[in-house]
């Protein structure tokens, strides 16, 4: 029966199957070596040439990169393998000669996104998306322990969530429906029948500039809860990226070595993170000679240099309202500024989330949409959820790419997905 290469690497000695994909190989007269790799590992194969049949032997000539394979042999114990052990093969099936493949050493940048479709078989790749794989799980298996259900809200809607101007439109049967920026409004209205939910779907955001933290197609974690308070929910936050990093260092110890971020880094994310208000935050950057107007919204930079003074994530508190999104909470105490909350990434990978309690009063939530000049009847539907029962309430949305590109320490966040969308890319 066949193995992964890594249960066929635990094994560590005896006969071994294994397939998958040459990922490299080197031919000399009488023997050559290929190194196999699946989605586990890579393991190292010799195949000599007077303990394999005359057939085989040539195709073992014939094979490039990428070939498909499978092969039986002793599997032993070799310190110069780059996993520590050496498969002798026995027998060798090649199931597919790979054509030359287009990607050697050295490719821009931009034909790697051409080719991302082959690309997404690199080491690199493979160990991001394991990360993430561990982000999701983990995710998931921290709400399901704080007693919130996974629900399904829509990607096709009609209204805005986050403001018009990055709403992608789509022709509807010749009506006018957007894709989905968030699933927050929706999630408000679930928790009216659970109480307590999240939702893991993609959201999209006509970001008209190219930077290396926006997708135009993310994956977007949205918890909303019946009865939270304002510190309830930032301490729901901390605990959720604490659990996410806790896990991701305990399972993904040697993708975390491929990526570069020693695990050490992720066990340090323990509650309480540090929290500070807006208004703190443009006393500190003062102090720091950068002023930012009351009332303007915190530029990369400034977050930037406010991270500078912490290693793990920040909680900016109580924006001005008037930056904000109109369904938050006004403070009680300062009408000027709302419940809300951004975490900033340590190492200067920003906002990973953007949470708040949410305005439950019908007439506010009327004025504050008629102030940000949408019109109230389109969100009938939504004004309803103050009409029947309604309650104190709140919620936020995590970027899982955000995180990933934090976790994994990278400059740009479009390895964090298989195939990222971004303004002047939609293929592969
Ligand atoms: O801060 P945002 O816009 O908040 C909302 O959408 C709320 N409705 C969420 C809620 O309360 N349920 O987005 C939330 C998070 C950001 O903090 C960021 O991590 C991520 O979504 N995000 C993006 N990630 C990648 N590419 C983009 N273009 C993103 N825009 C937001
Ligand atoms: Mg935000």
């Amino acid at each position: 029966m066949f193995k992964t290469i890594q249960e066929a690497l635990n094994q560590g000695s005896g006969k071994v199957s294994i397939r998958g994909w040459v990922y490299r190989e080197r031919k000399m007269k009488n023997f050559c070596f290929l190194v196999m790799r699946d989605g586990s590992n890579i393991v190292q194969c010799i195949v000599e040439k007077d303990k394999v049949t005359p057939e085989e032997w040539e195709a073992v000539n014939k094979i490039l990169v990428e070939s498909s394979c499978e092969i039986t042999g002793n599997i032993v114990e070799d310190k110069r393998a780059p996993t520590g052990f050496e498969i002798k093969t026995e027998k060798l099936n090649v199931v597919q000669f790979a054509d030359v493949f287009p990607i050697t050493k050295d490719q821009s940048t931009e034909l790697l996104l051409d080719v991302r479709h082959l690309w997404i078989r690199s080491r690199q790749l493979t160990a991001i998306f394991k990360i993430k794989s561990t982000v999701l799980e983990a995710s998931r298996e921290f709400f399901k322990k704080e007693g919130y259900y996974e629900v399904t809200p829509p990607i096709i809607t009609g209204s805005s969530c986050e403001g018009g101007s990055t709403l992608f439109e789509i022709n509807y049967f010749k009506q006018k429906a957007f894709l989905s920026q968030s699933a927050q409004l929706y999630q408000e209205s679930l928790i009216f029948s659970l109480d307590k939910v999240y939702a893991i779907t993609p959201s999209f955001r006509a970001e008209p500039s190219k930077t290396s933290r926006h997708l135009t197609e993310y994956w977007h974690l949205e918890p909303e809860a019946a009865w939270i308070t304002y510190e309830e929910l930032q301490q729901l936050t901390e605990n959720l990226i604490s659990y996410i990093c806790l896990k991701v260092a305990e399972r993904n110890p040697e993708e975390l070595k491929q990526v570069g971020r020693d695990p050490a880094d992720l066990k340090k994310m323990v509650p309480p993170f540090p929290r500070m208000t807006y208004d703190d935050a443009l006393k500190l950057l003062k102090q720091d000679g950068m002023e930012v107007e009351w009332g303007k919204d915190l530029r990369t930079l400034e977050e930037e240099q406010l991270m500078k003074h912490y290693d793990k994530p920040l909680l900016v508190l109580k924006y001005p309202k008037s930056i904000k999104a109109f369904y938050m909470k006004e403070d009680p105490e300062n009408h000027d500024v709302v419940q809300c909350f951004d975490v900033l990434a340590p190492e200067g990978h920003g906002e990973i989330v953007g949470g708040s309690m949410r305005e439950e009063n019908y007439e506010s939530v009327k004025q504050r949409l008629i102030q940000q000049g949408e019109n109230p009847e389109h969100y009938t539907w939504y004004l309803d959820l103050r009409k029947y029962g309604s309650v104190p309430h709140g919620g936020f949305g995590m970027g899982i790419e955000r995180v990933v590109k934090w976790i994994c320490k990278l400059d740009n966040i479009r390895d964090t997905i298989p195939y990222p969308r971004t303004i002047n890319r939609s293929t592969p």
